[in-house]
C-alpha cells in the first residue's frame, strides 16, 4: 500500500511537471512568435515590399496587430504613390538573389553583422575604391539602388523596385561585382591554385545553375553585370543565356553578347563634371583634346596614326599617358578648357575618355569604328558627338580640316544638348530621376518583351509531356523535326 501511494504521488509529481513544462513549452511557442511578429511590423518602416509582408504572414495574428499591419502598409502605398507612381515611372520589378557577400559588398571588405547579406544602408554604405576603379562600379549603384528601393528616405527615383518572390519578377538580378573582383582579386597568390576572383566565377556558375529560378527561364530573365572588359572571362561562357550589362563588345563573341540581348552602360567618368560651365566657343583655347595610353594592341594602331598627324597643328592637345590618380585635376582642366575631345579606340572599342569628354561638355570626336554607345535607342548620338570612320581619320589632314570646318553655332548646339543629356551618364546614390542608374534600369526594361518572347518560344516543345505522348509524337513527327 505503501507502495503504491508512494507510486502514486510519484506519478502526480511526474503529471504536473509534464503540465508544466508544457504550459512552458506553449507560452514559450506564444511569447517567441508575437516577438516574430512584433520584429516584422517594426521591419515594415523600411521593408516596402508590401508583396513580401502578405507573403510571410506569422501564424498568429491578434486583431490589433494586423490593424497595425494594414496601417503600415496603406501608409507604405500612399508614401510610394505620392513619390513614384504618380508618372507611371516604375517600370521594373526586380529579384536579386541574397548571395553570400563574398561576392558584392564582402569584396569591400564590408563584414557582415548578425549573419546579414546586405549591409544596413539606412546606416553607412560601404565604399567603393577611388581612382581608375570607379569607372567599371556600374555593379555597385545598381545594387545599391535595388537596396535603396526599400527604404523610403533614400528614394528619390522609382525605376525600379525590389521583390522578395521571384515569381512576381520581371527580371533577376545577380549581384556579383565582377569588375571589383577582376580589378582586385585576378592575381593568384603563390600558395593558391587559382585567383580569387576564378575562385568566385566558378562558385556563381554552380550556384545560379543550380537555382528554381534559373532553370525556369534558362537564365534569359537574369541580369549579369560585366562591365570591365576582363571581368567574368570564365562565367560568361556559362552565362551567356543573362542578359549581361558591359561597356562594348569588344572581347566577346557575337554568340554571347550581343546588342539584341545585351545592355550597354556607361563608364563613370573620372573626370571633374564641369559644374557652374560659363565657357564659350572662344573662351576654350584648346581646338582638340587627347590623353590616353599609346602603344596599344589590336585596334589601337590608329592613335599612333593619328599622333603622328596631330603632333604639329598647334592648338591640339595630344599626349600619351593614361589618366593617374594625380592627373585627374590636370586632365580636367584641360578638357574643361577644349572645343573638341578625341575619344579613339584602344585595346576595345569603349573607353571612358567618351564619358569624361561629356562631363566636361566638351565636343567628343569618335574614331572607334565598332563602338557601341548606352541607350541609343533612345539617344541620337549624332546630336552631340562627331563621328569619323578611322579609315577617314588617317588620311593627311582629314580630321583637322574637319574639324576646323565646324562653325561656332554648330558647336554651339551640340555643347548645349550635352548639358542637356549630361545627367544620363551620373553615377550617384541615392540615385535621380534620369542618371544612369535610372537610365540602365529602363534600358533592361526595353528589354523585357523580348526575354518574355524568347522564355516563351523555348518553351514551345518542352511543355511536361508524359511518356506515352512522347512516344506518339516521335512517331508522328519528323525526324529531323526535334
Ligand atoms: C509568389 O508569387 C506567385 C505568383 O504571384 C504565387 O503563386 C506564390 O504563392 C508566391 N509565393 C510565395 C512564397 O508567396
Amino acid at each position: 500500500m505503501a507502495v503504491a501511494e508512494r507510486n502514486a504521488s510519484s506519478s502526480v509529481v511526474i503529471i504536473s511537471r509534464n503540465c508544466l513544462f508544457s504550459l512552458f513549452l506553449i507560452s514559450t511557442i506564444f511569447f517567441s512568435l508575437s516577438w516574430f511578429y512584433v520584429l516584422r511590423s517594426t521591419g515594415t518602416h523600411h521593408l516596402v515590399e508590401a508583396g513580401s509582408l502578405t507573403n510571410s504572414k506569422p501564424l498568429t495574428v491578434t486583431d490589433n496587430s494586423r490593424n497595425n499591419l494594414q496601417e503600415e502598409k496603406e501608409l507604405f502605398r500612399k508614401k510610394y504613390d505620392a513619390k513614384c507612381s504618380k508618372d507611371n515611372e516604375l517600370l521594373l520589378k526586380v529579384y536579386m538573389y541574397d548571395l553570400n557577400p563574398e561576392f558584392h559588398f564582402g569584396l569591400l571588405n564590408w563584414k557582415s553583422e548578425g549573419g546579414s547579406v546586405w549591409p544596413d544602408i539606412r546606416v553607412k554604405i560601404p565604399s567603393y575604391p577611388g581612382g581608375l576603379n570607379l569607372q567599371h562600379s556600374i555593379e555597385y549603384w545598381l545594387t545599391l539602388d535595388l537596396l535603396a528601393s526599400e527604404v523610403y528616405d533614400k528614394r528619390e527615383a522609382c525605376s525600379v523596385i525590389r521583390v522578395r518572390n521571384s515569381s512576381e519578377a520581371d527580371v533577376i538580378f545577380v549581384p556579383f561585382f565582377s569588375s571589383l573582383s577582376y580589378n582586385r582579386f585576378s592575381k593568384r597568390h603563390p600558395n593558391e591554385k587559382k585567383s580569387q576572383n576564378k575562385v568566385l566565377q566558378e562558385k556563381l556558375v554552380k550556384f545560379l545553375t543550380s537555382q528554381e529560378e534559373w532553370k525556369r527561364s534558362g537564365g534569359k530573365d537574369h541580369i549579369v553585370v560585366a562591365h570591365h572588359p576582363n571581368s567574368l572571362l570564365d562565367a560568361r561562357l556559362k552565362l551567356w543565356p543573362a542578359m549581361f550589362i558591359l561597356a562594348d563588345f569588344g572581347r566577346y563573341p557575337p554568340n554571347i553578347a550581343n546588342v539584341e540581348k545585351d545592355v550597354i552602360a556607361p563608364y563613370k567618368h573620372v573626370i571633374k563634371s564641369h559644374v557652374n560651365d560659363a565657357s564659350e566657343f572662344d573662351s576654350r583655347p584648346i581646338l582638340l583634346y587627347f590623353q590616353g595610353a599609346i602603344y596599344r594592341k589590336d585596334g589601337g594602331f590608329v592613335r599612333q596614326e593619328l599622333f603622328y598627324l596631330l603632333k604639329d597643328e598647334k592648338d591640339v592637345h595630344f599626349t600619351f599617358g593614361s589618366v593617374q590618380k594625380n592627373g585627374v585635376t590636370e586632365a580636367s582642366r584641360g578638357m574643361h578648357s577644349s572645343k573638341f575631345c578625341l575619344n579613339i579606340a584602344g585595346d576595345t572599342p569603349s573607353s571612358n575618355r567618351l564619358f569624361d569628354a561629356i562631363a566636361s561638355h566638351c565636343v567628343p570626336v569618335i574614331i572607334s569604328d565598332d563602338i557601341e554607345l548606352p541607350y541609343e535607342d533612345i539617344l541620337d548620338y549624332s546630336e552631340f558627338c562627331i563621328f569619323v570612320r578611322t579609315s577617314d581619320a588617317v588620311k593627311e589632314k582629314f580630321l583637322i580640316n574637319l574639324i576646323r570646318s565646324i562653325k561656332k553655332e554648330e558647336w554651339m548646339r551640340m555643347r548645349d544638348r550635352l548639358k542637356e543629356i549630361e545627367q544620363f551618364f551620373e553615377f550617384q546614390y541615392p540615385s535621380k530621376k534620369g542618371d544612369a542608374v535610372q537610365m540602365i534600369w529602363q534600358a533592361v526594361a526595353r528589354k523585357i518583351p523580348s526575354i518574355r518572347r524568347n522564355i516563351h518560344k523555348s518553351r514551345r516543345f518542352s511543355q511536361t509531356v508524359t511518356d506515352k505522348e512522347k512516344g506518339l509524337r516521335s512517331i508522328s513527327l519528323p525526324r529531323n523535326f526535334w
